[in-house]
């Protein structure tokens, strides 16, 4: 670690003794001291007393401009008023029943209105329904096997458990990589069944499909990868994989967790003009609650009417969440905000773009829709492994030192980007990128040390 990065998290131990005293505390009875992997790491995590609108405070009382917005799931921010109320009124009228009720009808009647689908069934996570939404297409086609990409995150179940982050070691063939599995306790057979391709390279695809032929239930995918930053498709990637989608009888899952609500009205099949056959949703589109969803034509859904592809759920549909999920459709996620999130979006990564040319920092800044990332990186990512060149210090010098100057400017994590929410104002932009034009000089300078120092 170098002295500026060092000094940084020696500011950082300074700032937050009460989130290290409770991670200390929680660790004999958590494992690692938290209760998803995603949120540890070193020294200790910020531990979070309340957030309200665009702002969080640790335990410690430092405030925080978040644009993390807990891994991109609120872009309703916190505490959106509308969600909250719609969450109030619902609180005393019963909030789990296990039977049907009317807002069922309407949250799926906002998704179908929004999204190239017809019919909906709803989960409390995205993890759920990427698991369900393979089910459905295995169901449909009758066949066992699904194409993934490398770099790709789709949740915690087995299937999509295959080459997430995979080591360098363990690759392969750039063109025809490993399976590798993410976690100790994935079944060997599973991962045998999970066909990994490079992102953007459609001969690649295309190779998995003759080779396996008739086997293929489907192609799943995050629209544009954000677990490795923001990583745009290339033009005629996605229509691409519809077309051999087509051509070879699979179906074509879009994985918009993160995408569906932060990229656009209409998520990415808007965003890109491309029709899949089945859209994962959750994240964002709860306003701050556990709300998720798999959409598709009747024709595929009909999988589950005529049972044979079982989907249930004890909380599933719990009126708080739909409560919230209808108020977040309705007066979160309105074509006015994203006019709004899409302007304070291009002023934050003009703004970047400006800071980093005036620093001379190697690096460049990309939004998309809510979203957007400093990538420490030369050129555009094409794949997952230009990502692990990033400068991984360095990322963590940048985290820190916003952090200790009051932005929250993503998760912790150089795979994660930054959200805009609907609550972050002018001035949430301009102080972002103050303190981003405080840090960027420190970084340049630590750049040109550690590249000078890696020539000698
Ligand atoms: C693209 C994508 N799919 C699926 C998931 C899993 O969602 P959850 O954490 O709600 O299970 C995530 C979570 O970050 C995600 O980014």
């Amino acid at each position: 670690m170098y002295p500026a990065l060092q000094q940084e998290i020696e500011t950082f131990e300074k700032r937050t003794p009460k989130s290290r005293t409770a991670h200390q505390k929680a660790m004999p009875r958590l494992p690692l001291g938290v209760a998803s992997n995603f949120r540890i790491y070193d020294p200790y995590p910020i531990f979070v007393a309340e957030g309200s609108g665009s702002r969080l405070r640790d335990l410690d009382g430092n405030e925080y401009i978040d644009f993390n917005m807990c891994f991109g799931a609120l872009m309703a921010g916190h505490c959106h008023p509308a969600v909250v109320r719609a969450v109030e009124e619902r609180l005393h009228t019963g909030t789990m029943f296990g039977m049907p009720h009317a807002l069922e009808y309407e949250l799926a009647e906002e998704i179908c209105q929004r999204f190239p689908v017809e019919q909906v069934r709803f989960g409390n996570s995205g993890t759920e329904v990427t698991m369900h939404a393979i089910r459905v297409a295995r169901g449909y086609t009758g066949r066992d096997r699904i194409i993934k990409f490398e770099g790709c995150y789709h949740g915690v179940h087995d299937s999509v458990m295959v080459s997430v982050k995979p080591k360098a070691d363990k690759w392969g063939d750039p063109k025809a990589p490993n399976k590798v599995p993410s976690s100790a306790g994935v079944p060997a057979l599973t991962v045998e069944n999970t066909l990994v391709a490079p992102f953007n390279d459609l001969e690649a695809v295309e190779r998995l499909f003759q080779q396996y032929p008739n086997q293929v239930a489907a192609v799943i995918l995050e629209p544009i990868p954000m677990n490795v930053g923001i990583l745009m498709p290339e033009d005629g990637f996605l229509q691409g994989l519809r077309a051999l989608c087509t051509k070879y009888g699979a179906l074509y899952i879009f994985d918009e967790i993160k995408t569906g609500a932060k990229l656009s009205y209409g998520g990415a099949c808007e965003y890109f003009d491309v029709k899949p056959d089945i859209v994962c949703l959750a994240k964002s589109i709860g306003g701050g609650f556990p709300l998720a969803a798999f959409a598709a034509s009747k024709k595929i859904m009909d999988v589950i009417a005529q049972h044979k592809v079982f989907h249930a759920g004890t909380y599933n549909t719990n009126p708080l969440v739909m409560a919230a999920g209808i108020a977040t459709f309705r007066h979160v996620l309105t074509r006015d905000n994203y006019k709004h999130i899409q302007r304070l979006s291009d002023r934050l990564v003009d703004g970047h773009d400006r800071i980093l040319k005036d620093a001379g920092l190697t690096a460049y800044c990309i939004g998309a829709g809510a979203n957007g990332a400093l990538m420490l990186y030369p050129k555009p990512l094409r794949n997952y492994r230009d990502w692990t060149e990033i400068d991984i210090d360095l990322w963590k010098h940048y985290w820190f030192a916003m952090v200790n100057r009051g932005v929250l400017p993503q998760a912790h994590w150089w795979d994660e980007q930054w959200t805009i929410a609907v609550v972050h104002s002018d001035a949430d932009v301009d102080r972002h990128l103050e303190v981003f034009a405080d840090v960027a000089p420190q970084l340049a300078a630590a750049q040109h040390e550690r590249s000078a120092a890696a020539v000698t």
